[in-house]
């Protein structure tokens, strides 16, 4: 891959390492900055290097594609296989879903007070370029689920921490019994977002 192929994707993590070392800011306007940001990376789709756009045949994969090293944000990828599904799930932290590739069907809910778990409005279907937020503040718990049955779809997702390593939850919907779990990542290694020698070489 050409060096600067990357380039988009670095240029993200710099914007939000710097809006991330913007104290005092609200919560609601740091997730609009971040949508962004993520809006424009999710524009166009010429950057995702293929060793993070690769299915598995069992289960979706969770590409980290940059942890901020004090984790006040990572950004992964989900390679959602045909047909693939989370369970109903929680992020104990604000994210942001953006379409890259394909498309993806989120089912929000929302706790009853018998403790089961029910559908919080219609389903939503996001197609390229579109963004979602999921939050503690305003609903937290969803399923999220390929919309093709015969090809892969591919998200960008931004959270406000190292999502892999937060301790968090998948429920029963019917009971509402919440189980804990730490998603981890699919792969030990990372991009390398840092390589510019190419284009350090070909500066006069
Ligand atoms: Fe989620």
């Amino acid at each position: 891959m050409p060096s600067d192929t990357l380039a988009p994707l670095r240029e993200f993590v710099v914007a939000m390492t710097r809006l991330a070392d913007e104290t005092g800011l609200d919560e609601p306007v740091r997730i609009a900055r971040a949508q962004g940001l993520l809006s424009a990376l999710v524009r166009r789709d010429d950057w995702l290097p293929d060793a993070c756009a690769q299915p598995h045949a069992d289960f979706y994969q969770q590409y980290l594609l940059h942890c901020d090293p004090l984790e006040r944000f990572s950004v992964v990828s989900f390679v959602w296989g045909p047909g693939q599904r989370t369970p109903v799930h929680n992020h104990g932290t604000w994210g942001l879903i953006g379409m890259l590739r394909g498309a993806e069907i989120g089912q929000r809910y929302r706790r009853e007070a018998d403790d089961g778990l029910v559908p919080d409005g219609p389903p939503a279907r996001l197609e390229p370029g579109d963004i979602e937020l999921v939050s503690p503040a305003t609903g937290d718990i969803h399923l999220v689920e390929n919309a093709f049955a015969d090809q892969v779809s591919i998200s960008i997702h931004v959270y406000g921490a190292n999502i892999g390593a937060v301790r968090r939850h998948v429920f029963d919907p019917a009971s509402g019994v919440a189980k804990p779990f730490v998603s981890g990542y699919s792969t030990e290694t990372v991009p390398n977002l840092w390589d510019r020698s190419a284009q350090v070489r070909a500066m006069p």
